[in-house]
């Protein structure tokens, strides 16, 4: 096992060199299988819905670009876990901020849940009228996740590409202005949390 330095080291190593980074070792396991269980449990008692693109009055439904549903955390009514979560983000977010002078202040988290058959099609994740998304982050919950199952995230570099799948434990981040990356479809239900570190 890593220490949190090292982790934490090859991270800004990864985003200031490709502008995206992967780490397996971000969390621990009874962490993660207790935020996939609250998550299930949202999602099952209709507590998600079907995501948007766009900001504010430009926010539309268009599946035919994204099929997944969201549920956003709402900062005054944290679940213990959702605390938890949002504490060590806290910690990425001031070592992010001290390591590249980023401005980071706000975050903003959803829970996502992509069916089966669903994706997102290829963007940025900042907005055009808005510029405050600067990390974007990515966490997965899917156990005994196989390459048969899809639902990969695929990251552009200009021409290259990398696919990232989405299992258990497995946390992204990239530059929110400038990596473009696309969910490939998935064959099961695809579980994480997603979210953005803004300015
Ligand atoms: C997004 C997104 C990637 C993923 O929600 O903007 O690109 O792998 N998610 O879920
Ligand atoms: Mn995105």
């Amino acid at each position: 096992m890593k220490s949190p330095e090292t982790i934490l080291s090859e991270l800004a190593d990864s985003l200031a060199e490709k502008g995206w980074a992967v780490t397996d070792d971000f969390f621990i396991t009874d962490f993660l299988q207790e935020l996939l269980k609250e998550e299930m449990l949202l999602f099952k008692s209709d507590q998600f819905k079907q995501a948007g693109i766009g900001k504010g009055a430009e926010h539309k439904v268009v599946s035919e670009i994204r099929s997944d549903f969201v549920h956003w955390l709402d900062e005054d009514n944290l679940s213990e876990l959702q605390k938890q979560f949002c504490k060590q983000m806290e910690e990425l977010k001031q070592f992010l901020h001290r390591e590249f002078f980023l401005g980071l202040k706000e975050m903003e988290f959803h829970f996502s849940v992509y069916p089966e058959g669903s994706f997102y099609k290829k963007h940025v994740d900042r907005f055009q009228r808005d510029s405050g998304r600067t990390i974007s982050c990515v966490l997965y919950l899917n156990q005994d996740w196989t390459e048969n199952d899809g639902g990969q995230l695929r990251i552009y570099n200009n021409e290259i590409f990398t696919d990232v799948a989405p299992v258990f434990g497995r946390f992204v981040c990239f530059k929110s202005d400038e990596i473009e990356h696309e969910v490939l479809p998935t064959k099961k239900e695809r579980y994480s949390i997603t979210g953005w570190m803004k300015n």
